[in-house]
């Protein structure tokens, strides 16, 4: 009888070896099945968009109509933007074409000054197409977005404005210069334009804005202002407000989201350990914070309806049975925070990764993604738009999807590596 002597040590090592693959597999079943969930509701958005290049959709109405923005309005680039991740997960040309189309129906936004939000509709939109297609005409395209958004910049205030002048909530004050937390997103174009020109200018405006807002929109728990109005004529800041939040003094969670992950996006252009810093406690006040459900997905305000918080709109909390989540604000922050996560070691690597992985798997699970097919078209529910304006109330939002997406496939990469 021949017998076979069975060695040890090399089955040991094949079992914890495919016990590591087994177990790396199932933690990113909730990738996979998020995407897949995605494919079918996308493809029905395609479809009732087929051939209209000028209507962007942004969220639904009550009676289950989609809400579509126009070219002008912020949202324009998540669509592309979400089309890309989706091309970049599966590599199915058939996101790709949609994409590349979807993108390429932004170009005349190039010129576009009338408001910040450029960075949004241009870098998420044509920045991701970067990474797929090499067409020369898109980094200039970029580089002119870049010129419209420095139009807005004023060396005295040391910040981009964010919208022209208007009334505050409650038509209590004039904003002639007001600038909002969610203008940290649109540097990366900024940092983006530098490189490719060799022009330091817009990397200037960039981080100078980030430090005017390090300055002005942050309390001393590093819980965040929405906006922040200057004088334009002397750069005094005149008041800090809200516009989207319960109240002046509240922590909107949007807010605070666009900041985490905005200072995350300049630490990693400058390097600059007082970004760093800046996106690290305001990630601590979004993710220690004691008003934060046990599911790690904000209510669209951290301090709704608490004593000693006024809003300055008539807020009815009858109105209703629980307070509304901001699904948006969650996967702003998983994407920020997975990122924030690599710049550093040990336990605070830890920290953000494992607060990252926690909002996901909550997305990920039937609470908040659309796998009933509840709407036909969008990944994520329960997000919250403009509650004190009566708007986009625990609804789907393109921008949910969109940074879902892109931390789903951060979320992938880092397990990989
Ligand atoms: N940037 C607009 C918003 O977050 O609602």
């Amino acid at each position: 009888m021949i017998r076979f002597k069975i060695p040890i040590f090399p089955c040991t090592f094949a079992l914890v070896f495919l016990c590591h693959i087994l177990s790396h597999a199932q933690k990113l079943d909730f990738v996979e099945r998020s995407f897949k969930t995605a494919a079918p509701l996308y493809d029905s958005l395609l479809a009732k968009t087929k051939g209209n290049f000028k209507d962007y959709p942004h969220s639904l109405y009550e009676n289950g109509e989609i809400k579509y923005l126009q070219i002008d309005e912020w949202t324009g680039g998540f669509w592309p933007g979400a089309l890309w991740y989706m091309y970049e997960f599966t590599k199915n040309e058939k996101w790709k074409k949609a994409a590349l189309a979807w993108t390429n129906s932004l170009e005349s936004n190039q010129y576009n000054t009338a408001h910040h939000d450029i960075g949004f509709m241009m870098y998420c939109s044509y920045g991701n197409a970067l990474r797929f297609v090499n067409d020369e005409s898109y980094p200039k395209i970029l580089l002119q977005s870049a010129k419209s958004l420095c139009q807005r910049y004023s060396p005295v205030v040391g910040s981009i404005q964010s919208w022209n002048t208007r009334k505050s909530k409650g038509d209590i004050n004039t904003w002639r210069y007001p600038v909002i937390m969610d203008n940290m997103m649109n540097l990366e174009l900024l940092f983006y334009a530098s490189k490719i020109s060799g022009d330091t200018s817009f990397r200037h405006v960039a981080i100078k804005h980030a430090e005017q807002t390090m300055k002005n929109h942050l309390r001393a728990d590093y819980s965040s202002y929405h906006v922040v109005n200057y004088d334009p004529k002397t750069g005094k800041v005149l008041h800090k407000q809200t516009l989207q939040g319960f109240s002046d003094g509240s922590t909107w969670a949007r807010g605070q989201a666009w900041g985490i992950y905005g200072f995350t996006t300049v630490y990693r252009e400058t390097k600059d350990k007082r970004f760093l810093t800046t996106a690290m406690k305001m990630a601590d006040y979004f993710i220690d914070n004691p008003n934060l459900p046990s599911d790690k997905i904000p209510y669209w305000d951290f301090n709704v309806g608490q004593a000693g918080f006024k809003p300055d709109w008539d807020y009815q909390p009858t109105k209703f049975k629980e307070t509304p989540r901001d699904a948006s604000a969650a996967a702003i922050a998983s994407a920020g925070l997975l990122e924030l996560s690599t710049f550093l070691n040990g336990k605070e690597k830890k920290k953000y990764f494992n607060a990252a992985e926690s909002i996901l798997k909550s997305l990920s699970s039937d609470k908040y993604l659309n796998v009933d097919q509840q709407n036909p078209y969008f990944l994520l529910k329960h997000s919250t738009g403009n509650l004190p304006s009566d708007r986009e109330i625990d609804v789907p939002l393109i921008y949910a999807d969109y940074y879902f997406l892109e931390a789903l496939l951060r979320y992938r990469k880092i397990k990989q590596s």
